[in-house]
């Protein structure tokens, strides 16, 4: 049976989210190139409600986040319990947003506004709580990107950095069934609560082949770097080993992935202002190389490794930002299938040999069976 391999191509139910039509990234409706400049309240609301909010509706949904960045101190006495080397910040948030569903959703009925605010603060937490550093408090005069920036570097970002920013957070915002939405949407499809889809989306997200990708981007190019050796030299023998490039590739993007042309310019850009250009041209002389020898784009990951780091943060935090990016998504996909009410069940074509039971296993003195018995441990007591 030919099977669709990793359900490419396969489309498993409606939304009215996003799309990735014709290579052509939408939230409802709206080209992300016109809504790379909108602020990033703006974007919550339109990925939450499906249609543009109002002057008054952005700001009392800024009001309300902002006001909801903070988090109980028992919270913040756990995630320091958790928040440790050599743990990392990815496995920290994936424990951290389910105690968020236990420490602080006391009576089991936080909105999306509210976890969004926790998720935002919480993942601010994770990355100041490992460096020892102190938590920064929020200003309720100030937007959510531009409070969400000081709390993970302690520093108020200037304007500039912070439209920058809020262009990235923008862009991260959602990319319909990518596989952490997907998996979220599963366990939303169970109708189970927000924290137990979000703390699955986080699990998905970790990964090197989705939203790990970024992690390993700066490694590849820090590794360059300190060792001298020559970009496309470390192209080379990574794809003669049998490696891919992280940051490259997308499932749907074939012919470049519309994010990253915009995070290329964030990206210039913020290196010019940190003194990191030389990171940047690496990215320029690996991108070009890897188009000539495989034709190959850059995705989302790419550029934000550069992005990031810009940022102050340390390559192991990376994903977390993806993950408060993609935290308005999440919701917003999982509000979507937990109203919907189908159960996602897909099914599976069996491969493997048929039998007969002709009674207990132990009964069978065979030595193949006997070994099997023991792999499982049943024979232990
Ligand atoms: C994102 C990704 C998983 C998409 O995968 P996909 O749609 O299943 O495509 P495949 O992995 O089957 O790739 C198709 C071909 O391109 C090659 N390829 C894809 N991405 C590659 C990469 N980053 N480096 C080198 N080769 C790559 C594959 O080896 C495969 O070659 P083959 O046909 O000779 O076997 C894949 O491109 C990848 O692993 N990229 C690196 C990880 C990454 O950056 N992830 C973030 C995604 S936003």
């Amino acid at each position: 049976m030919d099977l669709p391999k990793g359900l490419a191509g396969v489309v498993i139910s409606e939304t009215k989210i996003s799309s990735t039509k014709d290579a052509k990234l939408t939230y409802s409706g709206y080209p992300i190139q016109e809504l790379k400049d909108a602020s990033f309240e703006e974007v919550v609301y339109l990925l939450w409600h499906q249609e543009t909010p109002t002057v008054e509706q952005v700001q009392d949904l800024r009001k309300l986040l902002v006001s909801e960045m903070k988090l109980p101190d028992e919270t913040i006495r756990l995630i320091k319990e958790v928040a440790k080397e050599p743990q990392h910040p990815m496995s920290i948030l994936r424990t951290t947003v389910s105690l968020l569903g236990t420490t602080h959703n006391e009576d089991g009925l936080d909105q999306p506004p509210v976890i969004l605010a926790k998720m935002l603060t919480a993942i601010a937490a994770i990355i100041r709580l490992r460096d020892n550093q102190k938590l920064m408090e929020v200003h309720e005069d100030w937007g959510v990107v531009e409070n969400f920036m000081y709390l993970f570097t302690g520093q108020r970002p200037s304007p500039e950095y912070v439209k920058m920013f809020s262009t990235v957070m923008v862009l991260h915002a959602d990319h319909e069934f990518n596989a952490s939405t997907f998996t979220a949407r599963v366990v939303a499809s169970t109708q189970a609560d927000y924290y137990s889809c979000l703390t699955a989306a986080v699990c998905a997200l970790k990964g090197p082949l989705h939203g790990g990708a970024n992690e390993q981007v700066f490694k590849m190019l820090a590794e360059i770097r300190e060792t001298g050796i020559k970009p496309i030299d470390y192209i080379e023998k990574q794809i003669a080993a049998g490696k891919k490039i992280m940051g490259f590739g997308h499932r749907i993007y074939k012919h470049g992935d519309p994010r990253a042309k915009i995070l290329r310019g964030i990206a210039e850009k913020m290196a010019q202002t940190t003194n990191n250009s030389v990171y940047f041209d690496l990215e320029e002389q690996i991108a070009n190389y890897m188009f000539e020898k495989t034709k190959l784009y850059p995705n989302v990951d790419y550029y934000t490794a550069v992005i990031y780091h810009c940022l102050g943060l340390d390559s192991s935090t990376f994903t977390t930002m993806f993950a408060a990016c993609r935290t308005t998504g999440w919701m917003a996909h999982i509000i979507e299938q937990q109203t919907d009410g189908t159960l996602i069940r897909p099914s599976s074509e069996y491969v493997g040999e048929m039998h007969h039971y002709t009674g207990p296993i132990k009964a069978q003195a065979t030595a193949s069976v006997t070994k099997k018995v023991v792999d499982f441990g049943a024979t232990k007591s």
